[in-house]
């Protein structure tokens, strides 16, 4: 059976962009694939400084994910420092992944512009990446468009490690990412992420949320002006969420003209509480029952632990590692 892997910082609490560009895909796979997905701590290291703000996050995201139907019965489900070897694994990759190679991505360059300290850690961390997919021998990896350049290395360092060492130790991922949401805008128009405060949260305080949507930035056109439904942040929320035939007969509307974003955005508010109601009460839920989330995570962890000493095991023997005393 094909392996899906993909991991979540626990920087922040989770948004409709992380779910429309990849925790819905997450549940997906889950169905069709030996599915492992982790919350990602020693990547939200390079920004998440407090360790009690640590602890909260990888609680909330991994409660969040839950409640978003990611089901422990059929995915594996962990926290990426519960498999340790990842770490020992990294550095194998280090020395096969040109420096060059690091300093064309775009994460790293777009983070330190935006204050984020410029350690080792930030600048090495797709080669981490590349450990936690290569170490489960994964075959597809849901994420949203901001991760393909660093599938792309991933691929780029399996295949150097490969050919250095003349072996298969390395199975080459493919990405996996939907056209029509592999870009969630935010309030604001741009990409809807955490760093830049213009998220719409799932499990946020409801009263709060309508606030900020009713606030979400729009142009002065005129409601009774046509407008382009293909380049309106606010139409591209509506369809995240609207079936087929609404979006269309809206989309109709955008082109005619005589519709006002007030009402688009009512709509919008309308269709998050029908899309997330369910997953907020069982979020609730799970807030009365930590000791059930952390069994989840011990036996994730122990499952995904296994199969990352196999595979790390390959990568020490191909390069000699281990042998030899
Ligand atoms: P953020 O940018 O808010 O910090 P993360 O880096 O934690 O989000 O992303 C977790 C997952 O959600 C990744 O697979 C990422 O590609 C996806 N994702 C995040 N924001 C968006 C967005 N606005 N549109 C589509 N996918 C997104
Ligand atoms: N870098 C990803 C992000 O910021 C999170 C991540 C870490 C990840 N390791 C991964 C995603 C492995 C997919 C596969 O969103």
């Amino acid at each position: 059976m094909r392996r899906s892997l993909s991991g979540i910082q626990p920087s922040g609490k989770l948004h409709i962009g992380n779910y429309f560009g990849a925790v819905r895909q997450y549940i997906a796979l889950q169905e069709e694939c030996d599915a492992f997905y982790f919350i990602a701590d020693y990547h939200a290291m390079t920004t998440v400084t407090n360790p009690d703000e640590m602890a909260a996050n990888c609680h909330d995201v991994a409660a969040g994910l839950v409640a978003l139907g990611l089901d422990p019965e059929k995915a594996t489900l962990f926290r990426q420092s519960d498999v340790p070897e990842v770490a020992e694994l990294t550095w194998l990759l280090s020395v096969v992944t040109p420096v060059g190679l690091m300093e064309r991505c775009h994460a790293y360059k777009d983070k330190v512009a935006q204050g984020t300290v410029a350690s080792m850690g930030l600048f090495g961390y797709p080669i981490l990446m590349a450990a936690d997919i290569l170490i489960y021998d994964s075959n597809v990896v849901p994420v949203g468009q901001d991760q393909k350049q660093h599938l792309e290395v991933t691929r780029d360092i399996a295949g150097s490690f490969n050919f250095q060492y003349d072996s298969e130790v390395f199975i080459l991922p493919e990405p996996y990412i939907l056209p029509d949401v592999a870009v969630v805008p935010g309030l604001d128009g741009r990409k809807m992420s955490k760093s830049y405060g213009n998220v719409i949260e799932i499990f946020g305080d409801a009263k709060e949320t309508e606030k900020r949507i009713k606030r979400m930035k729009t142009d002065s056109t005129p409601v009774e002006e046509p407008k382009d439904p293909d380049t309106c942040s606010v139409f591209a929320l509506f369809r995240l969420m609207a079936s087929a035939d609404e979006r269309e007969e809206m989309a109709k509307r955008y082109r005619e003209g005589g519709v006002g974003y007030g009402d688009v955005k009512k709509r919008i508010v309308e269709l998050f509480f029908e899309t997330f109601c369910e997953a907020r009460e069982r979020r609730q839920e799970l807030e009365s029952n930590p000791e059930m989330l952390r069994e989840i995570y011990a036996e994730g962890g122990r499952r995904a632990r296994a199969k990352a000493r196999e595979v790390l095991e390959r990568a020490r023997e191909a390069a000699g590692i281990g042998r030899g005393l």
